[in-house]
């Protein structure tokens, strides 16, 4: 999503959100962690940056292209040989076996695979008895825009969350997570809050996104969408202007 790419240049409200992200994890220099969906690798490069002793960090993604970026960002910023790395690999079926990480991330991927349980259980596998697996997607229907032409918001967001794979996995994490064999599921929420509207804030680039989505086809949606866009400028010079977003946490233990 929108939030892929955040460290270069800096996204402030997804580096604040990582380091909340990060801090559920409590790590630990013997630590061996796995992302299970890295795209781009912002993430793991961001971990590396907060805390350089940990032991290993692997991401997975399932795109070549994706992969290969990762990895050339990782050898820009730190050049060869740390403890980082990247490989392209399905989430359904991870190349390793069972009981090797002491953490698995798995963060805004389920929505785009066809089976999320498939991908919990390999993650659940995957992670050692005692390890902890921080499972987190975005509800896209918890969004709030402000100011706003109510019926405009709620057609804009309903729209968008429904043109996607699955705009409201982030209510079935808890259920899906529990499913897939996990001894304890703690659910939270982490809410996005922006008070800016500008574009490097995520609440622009996901308006930016829904533009794209489903004012494309839809020539008066469109012009809507673009006059709300200068109403929602013209309070956050003023600063009137609110933005929230639910992003759906599981910190997921497995004990045996
Ligand atoms: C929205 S991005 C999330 C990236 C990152 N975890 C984050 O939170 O910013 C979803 C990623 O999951 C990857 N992905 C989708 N289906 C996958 C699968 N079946 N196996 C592995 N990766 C997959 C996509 O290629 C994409 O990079």
């Amino acid at each position: 999503m929108a939030q892929d790419s955040f460290l270069d240049p800096a996204m402030p409200d997804i580096i604040e959100q990582w380091r909340a992200y990060f801090r559920l994890l409590e790590l630990q220099p013997s630590h061996t962690i796995l992302d299970v969906g890295c795209n781009t690798g912002d993430a793991d490069r961001f971990l590396l940056r907060l805390y350089p002793y940990v032991k290993m960090i692997v991401g997975i993604d399932n795109s070549y292209s994706r992969v290969q970026r990762a990895q050339a960002r990782l050898l820009a910023e730190y050049g060869p040989g740390t403890q980082c790395s990247f490989m392209q690999a399905p989430a359904e079926c991870l190349p390793f076996p069972a009981n090797g990480y002491d953490r698995v991330l798995c963060v805004e991927m389920l929505e785009w695979v066809d089976e999320p349980e498939d991908v919990l259980r390999e993650v659940h596998r995957v992670l050692k008895p005692g390890g902890v697996a921080l499972v987190i997607h975005t509800d896209f229907d918890t969004q709030v825009f402000s100011p706003a032409d109510l019926g405009l918001h709620r057609e804009v967001v309903h729209r968008f969350t429904d043109t996607g794979p699955d705009g409201t996995i982030g209510r079935m994490l808890t259920e899906l997570c529990t499913t897939a064999g996990f001894d304890e599921v703690r659910p939270s929420v982490y809410p996005l809050i922006n008070r800016e509207f500008s574009s490097q804030m995520y609440s622009q680039q996901v308006f930016e996104m829904m533009v794209e989505w489903i004012g494309g086809a839809d020539h008066k949606l469109y012009d809507e969408l673009q006059k709300w866009k200068e109403e929602l400028n013209i309070a956050s010079e003023s600063g009137r202007f609110f933005y929230s977003v639910n992003r759906n946490i599981c910190l997921c233990e497995k004990r045996k």
